[in-house]
């Protein structure tokens, strides 16, 4: 077999066996098929598409190109969760503490910014000190000590989706349904989880613009977990404008401590909890989901999950300082208000510009090797819906570099839709929950390997 040639298969529409996607991503994976030749694949998947036997084959060869984790030594159940990605989306770090707390496990492999979303890894890199890359020997001992773990894909867990992931990042080859679905269910069905529930995003600023595309995503998500014994639940939820009131590295740890702390934005606050008792309630640790609402609403008020958070930083080798103290973490050098040009209502944001502007600023990668920078970011002062006066503003840009300034300021700007008349459709957060899919293909359980 020859990669030139299945590139030039999928270009022409054609479809993969497994024997034939296994090739490529274990040929990648290994280091003996070059970027060159994966990044043409993978935008002829893009073109092309894949169908739902090429989707098993692929999520499960990405699956099993590293161990899947038993996690049986620790006791009680272990659950996650996963979004598909936005703008100012850092739940992950808000209800990984309050579940924890709430005497679940959560071992959660995150990913780093892809497109123009952030990841949770490089969040958590703003935090001085923390370490995203454990052993898996060390990954164990922090969810035994604290109930929650957060790091990357590795050499050992999901090699294949680390080097994809960073691969499609610089290609623009992020927004498929079939390699987002294979790129997340591979490291997350890696995590060796009883329980999954998944942040389906859309609108503007996610990879699924149409809530069509993100409910079939999910459904195709939701089917693959419970054809292979995990529950798993999807939220459709809303992405036309950022979640919260911050984005960029340090920013949003900031904004996390005050949910943590009982405050926040109500948006971010609501999703949390909503995700949280999810998780509680799949995680048979309350009878309903309302239940869960309580218990993850207790879990904060009471302090149990803030100081969660902070043990989890400080076991990951992070200065957990940083709850307090949020000086301590990365700051811009400069900040700049942009205004907005005219009076009226914002009827629309285009989310996915104002993640380009934050990566414009140094806050996303635009090549593999690019290093982020954790201090700069973007505070929003308007949401869609509110009126405006002209010269108020919009957003709040902390920066570094004067010469990125100027492109970030314009994106933002031209990124609000301002008209005399409110909008006449309010979007709600949450849209619908999916809990189950037809039958379908499902990676098979040979070849596992449990550790
Ligand atoms: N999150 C992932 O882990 N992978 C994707 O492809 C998109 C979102």
């Amino acid at each position: 077999m020859r990669a030139v040639d299945l590139i030039r298969k999928k270009r022409d529409s054609g479809a993969h066996s497994p024997e034939e996607i296994e090739f490529l991503v274990s040929g990648y994976t290994r280091g003996e098929i070059p970027d060159y030749q994966m990044a043409a694949w993978l935008m002829a998947v893009w073109i092309r598409g894949i169908n739902r036997s090429e989707l098993a084959a692929l999520t499960e060869t990405m699956l099993f190109s590293g161990q899947v984790l038993n996690l049986a030594r620790i006791p009680g159940r272990k659950v996650d969760k996963h979004s598909t990605g936005g703008v100012g989306d850092k739940t992950s770090l808000i209800l990984a503490p309050i579940v924890a707390a709430g005497g679940l496990t959560v071992p959660m492999i995150s990913g780093r910014g892809l497109g123009h979303t952030g990841g949770t890894l490089d969040k958590l890199e703003s935090i001085p000190g923390f370490n995203v890359n454990l052993s898996l020997e060390e990954f164990y001992s922090v969810l035994r000590e604290c109930g929650m773990g957060l790091i990357g894909q590795t050499a050992e867990i999901a090699p294949a989706d680390k080097k994809i992931y960073a691969l499609r990042d610089a290609t623009s080859t992020v927004e498929n349904v079939g390699l987002i679905c294979a790129s997340i269910m591979s490291k997350k069905l890696a995590e060796g989880i009883d329980v999954l529930v998944l942040d389906v995003k859309t609108g503007s600023g996610a990879f699924m613009k149409s809530k069509k595309d993100a409910v079939a995503l999910a459904q195709t998500m939701v089917g693959i977990g419970q054809s292979v014994g995990k529950k798993v639940a999807a939220l459709i939820t809303d992405m036309n404008q950022p979640l919260g009131r911050m984005a960029g590295h340090s920013n949003e740890i900031v904004e996390c401590v005050e949910v943590l702390s009982g405050g926040g934005p109500a948006d971010l606050r609501e999703l949390s909890v909503e995700l949280s008792a999810w998780m509680f309630f799949y995680g048979q640790k309350t009878v309903s989901v309302a239940a869960g609402r309580r218990l993850a609403a207790e879990m904060i008020a009471s302090g149990k999950a803030k100081a969660k958070f902070r043990q989890a930083i400080a076991l990951q080798g992070g200065d957990a300082r940083v709850v307090e103290e949020p000086q301590r973490l990365p700051q811009a050098r400069a900040r700049v208000d942009v205004p907005s040009p005219k009076g009226g209502y914002i009827t629309t944001t285009n989310c996915e510009n104002l993640g380009i502007a934050l990566a414009i600023l140094g806050g996303g990668r635009e090549k593999k090797e690019d290093r982020i920078d954790h201090g700069v970011g973007l505070e929003f002062h308007a949401r869609i819906g509110e009126r405006v006066k002209k010269g108020q503003p919009l957003a709040t840009i902390h920066y570094n570099s004067d010469a990125k300034l100027a492109d970030a300021r314009a994106l933002i700007t031209a990124s609000y839709e301002i008209s005399g008349a409110p909008p006449k459709v309010r979007n709600p957060l949450i849209y619908q929950t999916i809990l189950k899919d037809q039958d379908r293909d499902a990676p098979s359980s040979r070849r596992r390997r449990t550790r």
